[in-house]
């Protein structure tokens, strides 16, 4: 696939045959281009909420020669119909910003979301759950050195209790290298803050739950 990261390539494998796909946040445009010459979906819209990213994204789909990808400038989906956005991707942006995007979009119980949350991933998945989204499949992906979650959404109506650990790694399974990358990363912030809370009067509660939290994720990585 066209020149992109890992985990970019990994936002673009989630992306099922034969639908609409926009890209929300696009900036680079490198995703819809990418999606766009595989020739895989039905239609390819980008979004972006600025001007100057969306000016690099014809920028470089102009360099590309191609001129299939719709590029709209607007606050995540508020100017896209549902026509063109039966999957869409957000990537490279906080939970928070994601999680009202998700929120905002009329069509949100039609619509497959690929998600790629930079930070907040715990409010994310805190959003999804207690809003009736489902995570179908979450991979983590290594870029920079840093480790980030990839998930596949979508509305099933079911509203969810999520446990301290699910909200930590959430689907995540130790099966691939970045997936224990990731899984011992949310070990090691656990241990850390029940060995500074031992003996802090006042934060028994949150220390007990932390050792319980690490506990358990050292209970998954051993399999
Ligand atoms: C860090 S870039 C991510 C680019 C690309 N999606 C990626 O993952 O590499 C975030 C982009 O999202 C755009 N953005 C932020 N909030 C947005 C919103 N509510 N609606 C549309 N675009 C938004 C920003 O202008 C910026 O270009």
């Amino acid at each position: 696939m066209y020149n992109l990261s890992q985990r970019l390539k990994t936002v673009a494998s989630f992306v099922p045959q034969g639908k609409s796909v926009c890209d929300v946040g696009t900036d680079h445009a490198y995703l819809p281009a990418a999606l766009y010459l595989e020739g895989k979906c039905k239609s390819v819209t980008a979004t972006d909420i600025k001007e100057k990213p969306l000016k690099n994204a014809r920028k470089n789909l102009d360099k590309l020669g191609i001129d299939g990808v719709k590029l709209v400038l607007c606050n995540g989906l508020s100017a896209v119909e549902y026509k063109d956005a039966e999957v869409v991707i957000i990537a490279g942006m906080g939970g928070d910003v994601i999680s009202k995007i998700i929120d905002d979009c009329p069509y949100k119980k039609l619509s497959a979301f690929i998600l790629q949350p930079m930070t907040a991933s715990v409010a994310l998945r805190e959003y999804l759950a207690q809003n009736g989204f489902c995570v179908n499949d979450e991979v983590a992906v290594c870029e920079n050195g840093k480790i980030y979650s990839v998930m596949a959404v979508n509305y099933d109506g079911v509203k969810r209790n999520l446990t301290n650990t699910q909200k930590k790694i959430g689907m995540l399974k130790p099966i691939t290298s970045e997936n224990i990358q990731y899984i011992k990363k949310q070990y090691n912030i656990a241990n850390k803050c029940a060995a500074d809370l031992t003996g802090v009067s006042g934060k028994e509660e949150l220390q007990k739950e932390n050792e319980l939290l690490a506990q358990e994720l050292a209970f998954i990585l051993e399999g």
